[in-house]
């Protein structure tokens, strides 16, 4: 899909009760549908967008394969209001359910072909310094690490045999402690890279990140005279 027919899309979804998409949702559709058409003609698979927000990217993955079963959910209720919203704009009958990480999932006892985690951590030293990690992103760590350890750890008893998970590491977080801890349980392989402005309030806060890259909380790098993070995105199976 190209970053026309991408934006045409983004443009008839609601999200006024949500988190905004970004460059992350855009770069881990991107690879996750690289990889998908890849893989064989993908059908009658049970997915999970877990962290939906407001629903994109079931409703982009629907798109390019829908032959398969789509399940979401969300923390936030402002996100299932709108995903709910769009899926019926959308014509699509998702399973769509309020849940911390995997608690609904665990209640319901379902398993997965393919989950694809968007809950990604911020250092909390980021989010203290400015609001406009807004309170979607979770911040509860100063590594920004743990709820990604939690989906890492969890998603192991939500997988079918043979499936697989798609996540994104961010370098707004501690990436390398997440790198580390996801190889152990996990064969992963980097599928999609994208750069993106830091926010206009950390531009100017050269020396407080800079202490933060130094002490391994965050990375950055400076392009064109500003200061660029970046998203990877994961996709991994079980060893
Ligand atoms: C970075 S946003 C991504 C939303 C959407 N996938 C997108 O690309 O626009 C992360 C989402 O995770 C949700 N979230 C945060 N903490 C969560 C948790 N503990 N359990 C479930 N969802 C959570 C937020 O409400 C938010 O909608």
């Amino acid at each position: 899909m190209s970053l026309k027919e991408y934006k045409n899309i983004l443009s008839k979804i609601n999200f006024k009760n949500s988190f905004k998409p970004t460059e992350t949702s855009r770069v881990m559709y991107s690879s996750i549908i690289k990889e998908l058409l890849n893989s064989d003609n993908l059908k009658k698979k049970k997915i999970l967008d877990l962290g939906c927000g407001c629903g994109i990217l079931t409703i982009l993955l629907n798109q390019k394969f829908p032959n398969n079963t789509f399940y979401a959910s969300d923390l936030d209720e402002g996100a299932l209001l709108d995903s709910k919203e769009n899926f019926d704009n959308f014509n699509l009958n998702i399973n769509i359910y309020k849940s911390n990480i995997f608690d609904e999932w665990l209640k319901r006892k379902e398993k997965f072909d393919l989950i694809i985690n968007d809950i990604s951590g911020v250092s909390s030293y980021l989010t203290e310094e400015t609001d406009w990690f807004n309170n979607s992103i979770p911040s509860e760590d100063k590594d920004g690490f743990e709820l990604l350890k939690r989906f890492l750890n969890d998603s192991k008893n939500h997988l079918n045999s043979n499936g697989v998970i798609f996540f994104p590491i961010l370098s707004v977080s501690n990436h390398k402690k997440a790198l580390d801890y996801a190889n152990k349980i996990f064969n992963i392989k980097l599928i999609g890279k994208s750069f993106w402005p830091a926010p206009i309030n950390l531009q100017n806060k050269f020396d407080y990140l800079s202490k933060l890259r130094k002490d391994n909380i965050i990375d950055f790098e400076e392009k064109f005279g500003s200061i660029f993070f970046w998203t990877s995105v994961y996709m991994a199976n079980q060893k």
